[in-house]
């Protein structure tokens, strides 16, 4: 453009219809005039970015509509129910459960077990609301957890996921889930998890910052302290996916005496978990398998079947 103008310029000069300061006058204001211009094609790349990031956001909003509020609902005793539970993910045809269906009672221990894949977080999340089964339902007290409230939900419920996350605040912000409460609740929440003298012995206390996502931690204390999370403010129901995975001991001795105390104050728990020493406090197993509900049925009678079928695996694998 800029040569355009002066070659321009030039000729008008040369003919003797312009002056040599009007070329570089016009040239200049030219120059300014055509700067917006210039400054939209240099960003022409980010327009085209901006409003594909655009286009994709309003895909996804349109694909997770928000949730209703729903009604809230006095405090459940913390009967549990599954319904053909089925999940498929968005953005996928294979489902990753399929026709789960069991029933436990308040003050009942669940235990789930099953291989690497088998769904066990999948259903974990479905029984705390997180995800929204694609067909079934999941039922407290008869109603359905997906169309309950999440506030009030939130308040009758504890979770402790597979991936602890904890936030960049004080641990007693963490195990009070950022709720204002009395400091004898959370107090009461770290004693149930056997955490409150390893808290104490901690530089500040439940003062301490735990950083973001709890780096300051170590893998055993940041699990103690989901733990102390998930049972704070008396929940009906409490889920923990593998809460023993970063546990010595000393702390499976805590998290066992936890789920006793639990039981004995009437809430429903469920348990995602290979360790014998958990294991052996479940009143019902759940077996899953490749999505599906294997097995279901009181702890001593699914432990005498799965016993029974190692050594028939172990003919069949020697036989082949
Ligand atoms: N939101 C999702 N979208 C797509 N696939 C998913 C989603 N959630 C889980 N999966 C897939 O579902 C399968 C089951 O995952 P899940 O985490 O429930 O297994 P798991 O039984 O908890 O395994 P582990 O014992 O290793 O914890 C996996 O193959 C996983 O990749
Ligand atoms: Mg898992």
């Amino acid at each position: 453009m800029q040569s355009v103008i002066l070659g321009l310029g030039a000729y008008l000069v040369i003919e003797r219809l312009a002056t040599v300061g009007a070329m570089f006058a016009a040239s200049i204001l030219l120059g300014r005039a055509l700067q917006p211009v210039e400054q939209i094609v240099g960003s022409w790349r980010n327009l085209v970015s901006a409003r594909g990031a655009f286009l994709r956001v309003r895909e996804l909003l349109a694909a997770s509509p928000p949730r209703e509020a729903g009604l809230s609902l006095p405090r459940p005793d913390g009967r549990l129910s599954v319904e053909s539970l089925t999940f498929v993910p968005p953005a996928s045809s294979k489902p990753i459960l399929r026709g789960v269906a069991f029933g436990i009672d308040p003050g009942e221990v669940l235990g789930v077990i099953g291989p690497t894949g088998a769904g066990k977080s999948t259903l974990a999340r479905h029984l705390v609301g997180v995800y929204t089964p694609s067909a079934g339902a999941v039922r407290l007290d008869g109603s359905d957890v997906s169309a309950w409230a999440r506030t009030s939900l939130g308040q009758h419920l504890g979770y402790l996921p597979q991936d602890i996350e904890l936030f960049a605040d004080t641990i007693a912000a963490n195990i009070s889930r950022f709720q204002e409460g009395e400091d004898q609740e959370v107090i009461l929440a770290a004693r149930m998890a056997g955490v409150h003298e390893m808290i104490l012995r901690l530089p500040n206390g439940y003062d301490t910052q735990v950083g973001e996502g709890g780096a300051v931690l170590s893998g055993g204390y940041r699990q103690r302290i989901g733990l102390a999370r998930a049972v704070y403010g008396n929940p009906s129901l409490v889920v923990l996916d593998e809460p023993s995975s970063n546990l010595d001991a000393d702390g499976d001795a805590a998290l066992t005496d936890c789920i006793m105390q639990l039981k004995k104050s009437g809430t429903t728990v469920v348990i995602v978990s290979h360790r014998p020493s958990t294991i052996g406090v479940v009143d019902k197993i759940l077996v899953l398998r490749d999505g599906v509900a294997e097995m279901f049925g009181p702890r001593a009678e699914i432990m005498s079947r799965l016993t029974r079928a190692v050594p028939v695996h172990a003919v069949q694998g020697t036989a082949s």
